[in-house]
């Protein structure tokens, strides 16, 4: 049984810190799952970890929906939370209606995620009122990075954390079961967390938040280019891969794989007996 947005919710209220994390492919599903994850993001973060490129804006709609499929294709109880890409829920609340409807029943996502504050808590209100579960995200958006000016963390003067503050309640108000808070400084993360009741889930924003959301390959070493100061390498499993493949390419150079226990025989006779019929044939030709 697939847990809800309710039993992710009760896990807040019974003080049960909730450990998100991306996945974009089966293995990545599978694994996530397997470590236990309750809630898995299907995030546009996939733009950089997986498409390579240096932000999440060229994501599509079709690109979350092809890797959503998998991840809800080869899981059996983690909530399934599809990220919706830059653009395809900003220009109106009926764009935002029918691209999250796509998310759900040609991906099956269970929830969606969209990023923004108190100005796009109305298509919350109507997305939920509609039947579909959402996740906010505020703090640093990372697909307004070119507003931001880059990765930074927001809300540490007055201004922007009064913002911060304001979005959150905002968001509850319109029914989002939970919020993202990304790089957003301890204490207002910590304050917001106490405000409202439904969960937040933090990434880069300390340790006070009702749960926590990390990139995959973050976690493993995996994305070679950047290792943000939030995240933490739990195995490099990127070097342990480089290793094993200059292992298998130097041992195909030297021609010590494959050996003959990764290989398989036919009778010596069958062999023969097929050649010297080949022959036969041919003389007759
Ligand atoms: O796309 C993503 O992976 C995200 C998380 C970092 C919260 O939005």
């Amino acid at each position: 049984m697939r847990l809800t947005v309710r039993d992710i919710q009760k896990m807040k209220t019974a003080g049960e810190r909730i450990a998100m994390l991306t996945a974009y492919d089966a293995t990545s599903a599978y694994l996530a799952e397997a470590a236990g994850a309750p809630m898995l993001l299907v995030g546009d973060s996939l733009g950089m970890v997986v498409q390579g490129h240096q932000s999440t804006i060229p994501v599509t709609l079709e690109h979350v929906i092809y890797h959503s499929a998998i991840v809800t294709r080869v899981t059996q109880r983690s909530l399934i939370v599809g990220d919706m890409p830059f653009m395809t829920y900003k220009t109106s609340v009926e764009q935002a209606m029918d691209n999250a409807a796509r998310l759900m029943q040609e991906a099956g996502v269970q929830a969606v995620k969209l990023e923004g504050g108190e100005y796009i808590a109305p298509t919350i209100h109507q997305l939920v009122q509609a039947g579909i579960p959402v996740m906010a995200h505020i703090g640093l958006t990372p697909q307004s990075v070119n507003q931001f000016g880059g990765f930074r963390v927001q809300g540490k003067d007055r201004d922007t954390a009064r913002h911060l503050l304001d979005d959150a309640q905002a968001i509850q108000e319109a029914g989002a079961f939970a919020v993202v808070l990304e790089l957003v400084p301890t204490q207002l993360a910590h304050e917001i967390t106490e405000r409202l009741h439904i969960p937040t889930i933090g990434i880069g924003a300390g340790p006070q938040c009702s749960g926590e959301v990390q990139v995959f390959h973050d976690l493993l070493g995996l994305y070679p280019s950047f290792g943000p100061r939030h995240s933490k390498t739990y195995a490099d499993a990127g070097k342990l891969i480089r290793d094993a493949l200059t292992q298998y390419v130097d041992e195909v150079k030297a021609n010590t794989f494959p050996a003959p226990e990764n290989s398989s025989t036919m009778s010596e006779q069958v062999l023969a007996d097929v050649l010297a019929n080949g022959a036969a044939d041919r003389a007759s030709d």
